[in-house]
């Protein structure tokens, strides 16, 4: 099976990241969000992103404009009916994903492929919700999507070959790296970043040096291009709460147990870049780190 349409649930950060690189790569998206508010969000992220690659010359105004006539905004679920691929990525909620898709197996011709973007929680339980079971993979993609070029393409036991192998050769076409994972909650990048981050907290509780240092270290010690807490910030405080939530949900390891540094931090509203404030404060021209 070639790929050819595709369909993107959820048009926030990751969504609207795949969407663009997509379109990008010359396939024919259609975007499907909630509300026509949510719709002009995602519509804006990827306009601007789109100009900022023409501006820095990654992108001729031809092939921006060429993009951009191949993605349809829209908030009805049965636009995405004759897709070869839909993509989810909403809210990262068992219970919502596993809904999105026993709705989609209702609307979608029985060869649709259902990919999730899912950074923590497993396909099985989505593939099982879904009716149909050998048709479900992950699709793991890293924030800031145009530019990590890496995908995690997961598959369950029941995965057929047919569907894996079309979603890996769409992960290529879109001119990333893929790998292939096994369906364990974090696959093979936050089963490893996940515990690194947590712990980066850890030390900051005992006391062990300032966010500041802590992330200078990591950044010119190991050449990281962020240190924990600005990948912290980066990613969101209540994305990396919840996916160690979940984490430690499965595993039941302490490694993956959310400090309770990071839980005030949740409560307080305080999730990082997009909120302005988390380890640091992003409202100026750099980030200053915030007393915690
Ligand atoms: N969209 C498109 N392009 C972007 C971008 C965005 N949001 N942000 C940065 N870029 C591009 C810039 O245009 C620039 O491209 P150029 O060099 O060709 O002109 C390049 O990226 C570098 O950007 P900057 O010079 O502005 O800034 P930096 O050098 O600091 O790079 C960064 C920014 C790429 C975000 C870099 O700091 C980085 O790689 N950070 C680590 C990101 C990371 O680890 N992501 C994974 C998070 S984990 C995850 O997503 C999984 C989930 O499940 C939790």
């Amino acid at each position: 099976m070639v790929i050819e349409t595709v369909g993107v649930v959820g048009c926030g950060l990751m969504g609207s990241g795949i969407a663009e690189v997509a379109a990008k790569a010359g396939f024919d998206v259609v975007v499907r969000e909630v509300s026509d508010e949510l719709i002009e969000g995602g519509r804006d992220r990827i306009r601007k992103s789109l100009d900022r690659a023409v501006e820095r010359g990654k992108l001729t105004e031809a092939d921006r404009d060429a993009a951009w006539s191949r993605l349809r905004f829209s908030t009805d679920l049965s636009d995405l009916a004759d897709r070869h691929l839909v993509i989810e990525a909403i809210i990262e909620e068992i219970a919502a994903k596993n809904e999105l898709f026993s709705a989609l197996n209702d609307l979608c011709g029985p060869e649709t492929i259902f990919a999730s973007n899912t950074s923590s929680l497993t396909i099985t339980d989505m593939a099982a919700a879904s009716g149909r079971v050998d048709r479900v993979v992950g699709l793991h993609f890293f924030n800031p999507v145009p530019v990590m070029q890496l995908v995690e393409v997961v598959r369950t036991i029941a995965t057929s070959d047919e569907a894996f192998d079309a979603v890996y050769a769409f992960a290529e076409a879109l001119g990333k790296k893929p790998i292939t994972a096994k369906d364990n909650s974090g696959f093979v990048v936050n089963l490893l970043l996940v515990p690194y981050l947590l712990d980066a907290i850890r030390q900051l509780e005992r006391g062990v040096a300032s966010v500041e240092d802590i992330d200078r270290a990591m950044m010119l010690g190991l050449g990281y291009p962020m240190g924990p807490f600005a990948l912290c910030d980066f990613v969101g405080i209540d994305t990396v709460y919840r996916i160690s939530e979940i984490m430690f949900d499965e595993y039941r390891e302490s490694r993956y147990a959310p400090p309770p540094l990071l839980k005030r931090m949740v409560s307080m509203g305080r999730f990082g870049r997009k909120t302005g404030k988390g380890f640091y404060d992003w409202s100026g021209d750099r980030p200053v780190s915030v007393p915690l």
